[in-house]
């Protein structure tokens, strides 16, 4: 039988678990979808995507369909974004630490990427000023709603500061939201969009409101860039996964996110709780954010520990495997911060991945390794 240290603790995963995907749900909304549509869904179609869906996101952003674009999962759509609105060379602004699939697509369009530090409120907005003087960037990159990797809101009085700087000196803001409806506790802040509307692209996705596998995102913005998004994805793909869209539009027309949401909120919160406490007591000397809702929290880990040493020591002695957060960083030093996704581990996993992550830094920390 296996010790507990043999069986290894995932401490990567910020994905969903299975027990949160509506298998069977999505599949009467599949068949209903296909019952209604199925000669849409199953044909070549425009790039914006499935049409009723387009309408129906629209609306209940207050926008015309225009200024939606459906797509494969929003970080193809923020691929897609980068592509038309700058030019090989021209820089965007991110937060540092952030997304780490956000800083490959940028690095893959050979966009030149600087990183501002993340206080416990978000970006650090005297940073992101002397930034903005000296590399003139078109783009700013945030995930403002329980952010990847850290966990941090922004504040409304940095968004506030935020839309002061990108509207004095002409740049885009970006807000990835793919978080924001999974607040646990606590009260919304007002989005870039709801602050800035004419200087936010907003993207986001059914990945982890729905299902990650059916890879509907969407884009929401000024039209005219919305149509330039469109031609590239049309020549990326011709048409997107409609069948998914089919399944998303069903499942909201039924009325079963709401429920859904809920449920994945009561699935969420306790593993939050456990994760917070946890730390509380395996890390006097660690600081970590405290979100109110997501997938992540993000740790300073004590003074004199290395995260790659941490990794090592985590997975070769204690069978915890934990992310290298060098891939979350622009710029700067990545080796004090650690990752921790708690949606995809239940309590008592939590707990245990506490107490061997403790250990790792301990060791690393004495040499004793
Ligand atoms: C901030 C952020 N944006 C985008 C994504 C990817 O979303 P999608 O599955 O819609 O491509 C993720 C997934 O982890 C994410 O954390």
């Amino acid at each position: 039988m296996a010790t507990e240290v043999e069986r290894i603790i995932k401490l990567t995963r910020g994905v969903p678990p299975d027990e949160a995907l509506p298998c069977e749900l999505v599949g009467q909304c599949c068949a209903q979808a296909l019952a209604d549509h199925g000669e849409v869904l199953l044909q070549y179609n425009p790039a914006t995507g499935f049409a009723p869906l387009r309408a129906l996101l629209a609306e209940q952003a207050g926008v015309s369909s225009e200024a939606l674009l459906l797509g494969n999962g929003s970080i193809q759509l923020l691929f897609f974004l980068a592509r038309v609105a700058l030019s090989e060379g021209e820089t965007v602004v991110t937060e540092r630490p952030t997304y780490d699939r956000a800083l490959t697509a940028f690095r893959t369009l050979r966009l030149n990427v600087v990183g501002v530090p993340m206080e416990d409120d978000g970006l650090e907005v005297d940073a992101l000023s002397e930034v903005i003087e000296r590399h003139r960037p078109r783009l700013l990159y945030t995930v403002p709603d329980f952010q990847n990797p850290t966990g941090i809101t922004t504040s409304l009085a940095k968004r506030e500061a935020v839309v002061e700087l990108a509207r004095r000196h002409d740049v885009l803001i970006v807000e990835d939201i793919p978080y924001r409806l999974l607040r646990y506790k606590g009260t919304d802040v007002p989005s870039y969009r709801m602050l800035a509307p004419d200087h936010t692209v907003q993207l986001s996705s059914f990945s982890k409101l729905l299902a990650p596998g059916l890879r509907v995102g969407w884009a929401l913005g000024d039209p005219d860039l919305v149509a330039k998004m469109a031609k590239v994805a049309e020549d990326a793909y011709i048409t997107p996964g409609l069948l998914g869209q089919g399944v998303v539009y069903e499942f909201l027309r039924c009325g079963h996110l709401e429920p859904n949401l809920q449920s994945l909120k009561a699935l969420y919160r306790p593993r939050l709780e456990a994760l917070l406490s946890g730390l509380e007591q395996a890390f006097p000397e660690g600081s970590w954010a405290r979100p109110q809702g997501g997938f992540f929290v993000g740790m300073t880990l004590p003074p004199g520990a290395d995260v790659h040493d941490v990794a090592r020591v985590a997975r070769e002695k204690y069978g915890l495997v934990v992310s290298d957060s060098a891939g979350f960083f622009p710029d700067g030093d990545p080796s004090r911060f650690v990752r921790l996704p708690f949606c995809a581990l239940n309590e008592g996993e939590i707990g245990q991945a506490m107490e061997r992550l403790a250990q790792a830094v301990e060791d690393s920390r004495s040499g004793g390794r």
